[in-house]
């Protein structure tokens, strides 16, 4: 594995265009936007550095092999005669994740299994020893995509998801996933120069992937674990070079980042996360009611507002009368605001009031979301013409 390396980099449905941009600013090369992902070519520095970087990517695969698999028998003998030892030691922990996207095969966990089989049975014939499976954070991840006849073993060089950014510890009710806050940031166009404010914050998400963007500092900074640190050609002079260069990106921000939520519990954990992530000097995380907003004293005057307000079952709120409620303290409390409400609620949006001026729709987990933009003026401008994406 030396050389230009065949990436294929996943990230969430909607992001797709947000991630190739990023490829190509951080100096991937044949970026190619497909469906919840990216291809891209880079060395393996690249992938260290892609890792570290990317906002907006769940995982980073380097493919090792592609091929046209007839049947089940024919799978486990190519894979069987990839030479996995150069790879990795028999004593790295493994676990395989196995998409099928073909009538041809079997179901995935199947496909997982006998990929796992043709492996262990190599080492073991090679060295008389076995590696052994581990599902949480292996030391070794592998990943087969079987999409009809065509089949890609990859080594996965994340070995865990990249959301997984090691900040928020502490999550409540609904947490948003960081790297769908920080897509749903550049949607947004936020480039860390306005101001910040998330009146719904609950982990405080959107206010840390924001101050981390705006200090141009890496969203994995905190993060060690990355399974291409298990791999048999680990470079870890070039991985700490790429550390240290990228801590020397950081540039200065300022107290720009206003969070608040209703409940005190949450407020607490909010201003926890914002410590852990080192940005408590530029988050500013305080208690109070949206519906009954009388904060206009302490936000300024102009910015970017995102929220994310309750809109499932399971969270026991009168979606229609809370949805009315923000459109009214929006009109009342933020002219001169532009406010983004991300929400899976259609019975919420309805009930807003305003006219958005932007969609995107996107998910949040397996539900469908939409990503709404909202100009508030001063009350005398007209409205404008729905964008929708
Ligand atoms: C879906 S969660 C937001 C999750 C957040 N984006 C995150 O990253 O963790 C909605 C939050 O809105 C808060 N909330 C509900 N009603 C509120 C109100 N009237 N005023 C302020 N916050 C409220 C809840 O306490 C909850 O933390």
């Amino acid at each position: 594995m030396q050389g230009d390396l065949t990436l294929f980099i996943k990230t969430l449905p909607g992001l797709e265009k947000i991630l190739s941009r990023e490829l190509k600013k951080l100096g991937g090369r044949n970026v190619v936007e497909v469906k919840r992902g990216a291809e891209a070519t880079g060395d393996l520095g690249f992938v260290y550095k892609a890792n570290l970087w990317l906002r907006t990517a769940l995982r980073i695969l380097v493919q090792l092999k592609r091929f046209q698999v007839r049947d089940e028998d024919h799978l486990y003998k190519v894979i069987n005669k990839i030479p996995w030892e150069e790879y990795f030691d028999v004593n790295k922990t493994i676990a395989v994740d196995a998409t099928v996207f073909s009538d041809r095969f079997k179901n995935s966990l199947y496909i997982a299994q006998l990929t796992k089989d043709a492996i262990v049975d190599r080492f073991r014939d090679q060295t008389g020893k076995r590696p052994s499976v581990q599902l949480r954070e292996p030391e070794i991840r592998i990943d087969i995509h079987i999409q009809k006849h065509f089949c890609t073993v990859s080594l996965d060089s994340s070995g865990d998801s990249l959301h997984k950014r090691k900040y928020r510890n502490e999550v409540d009710t609904a947490p948003l996933s960081e790297v769908l806050a920080a897509g749903i940031l550049s949607l947004m166009e936020f480039d860390g120069s306005e101001n910040l404010i998330d009146p719904m914050c609950g982990s405080g998400t959107f206010l840390i992937e924001g101050a981390l963007k705006a200090a141009n500092i890496p969203p994995n900074v905190f993060r060690n674990y990355y399974a291409f640190k298990n791999w048999n050609n680990y470079d870890q002079e070039l991985y700490d070079l790429i550390f240290t260069k990228s801590l020397e990106k950081e540039e200065n921000t300022e107290l720009k980042f206003f969070g608040f939520d209703i409940d005190p519990l949450v407020v607490a954990k909010a201003k926890r996360n914002s410590k852990q992530a080192l940005m408590d000097e530029v988050i500013k995380i305080q208690k109070a009611d949206f519906t009954n907003w009388n904060k206009g004293d302490h936000i300024p005057d102009k910015g970017v507002l995102i929220m994310n307000p309750p809109y499932d079952i399971k969270m026991e709120a009168n979606i229609p009368e809370l949805y009315r409620e923000i459109g009214n303290t929006l009109k009342r409390h933020f002219s001169g605001y532009t406010a983004w409400i991300f929400t899976g609620s259609e019975e919420g949006v309805k009930s807003i009031g305003l006219k958005a001026s932007k969609k995107y729709l996107l998910k949040n987990g397996s539900l469908d979301a939409w990503l709404l933009r909202y100009d508030l003026y001063d009350g005398t401008k007209k409205e404008h013409k729905i964008e929708s994406h």
